[in-house]
């Protein structure tokens, strides 16, 4: 079933981002990461018209929409919770860290709880690989993730 067409004032930006991008080389990134920014996620309405204004078919955007983890097909949370995955961050109890996130706020990675409160994205690496496992909540970094401080952390984030 084809999706339902875009509301008139999604059409409108749009155009006005397609616009912005027409003749760039290789604009697809930058459009979808246009989009993105506008709407907080990559509104299902728009694939067709983006699909259609660059002349790709819609399996083909779909693909590049799904590829990269950046795009979102649904609003992010009130609260973002990046864990840092890398290898330093593993090595320091960073598993135990990630699993117990998961458990307790009851999604999976790039997934938001069913409040709508905190997503939970991968990082890979924050830059404090000596003092990990490491974790970013709305952009502040914290260091020596334990339980006890990520407890401390989803409670922050309403968790
Ligand atoms: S590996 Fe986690 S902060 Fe660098």
């Amino acid at each position: 079933m084809p999706p339902p067409p875009a509301p008139a004032e999604i059409e409108t930006r749009l155009h006005a981002i397609l616009t912005e991008h027409a003749g760039l080389e290789g604009p697809v990134l930058p459009i979808l990461h246009a989009v993105q920014a506008e709407w907080g996620h990559v509104p299902q309405e728009t694939l067709p018209l983006i699909a259609e204004a660059l002349n790709i078919s819609r399996a083909e955007l779909h693909g590049v929409v799904s590829f990269y983890h950046d795009f979102r097909d649904a609003p992010a949370g009130r609260h973002m919770l990046k864990i840092c995955r890398a290898e330093a961050c593993q090595a320091r109890g960073g598993k135990r860290i990630e699993d117990a996130a998961r458990a307790k706020l009851g999604v999976d990675w790039h997934g938001t709880t069913a409040d709508g409160g905190v997503t939970l994205e991968p990082v890979y690496c924050l830059g404090l690989c000596a003092t990990g496992p490491a974790a970013m909540l709305d952009g502040r970094v914290v260091a020596r993730l334990d339980e006890t401080r990520l407890e401390a952390l989803l409670s922050e984030a309403g968790a």
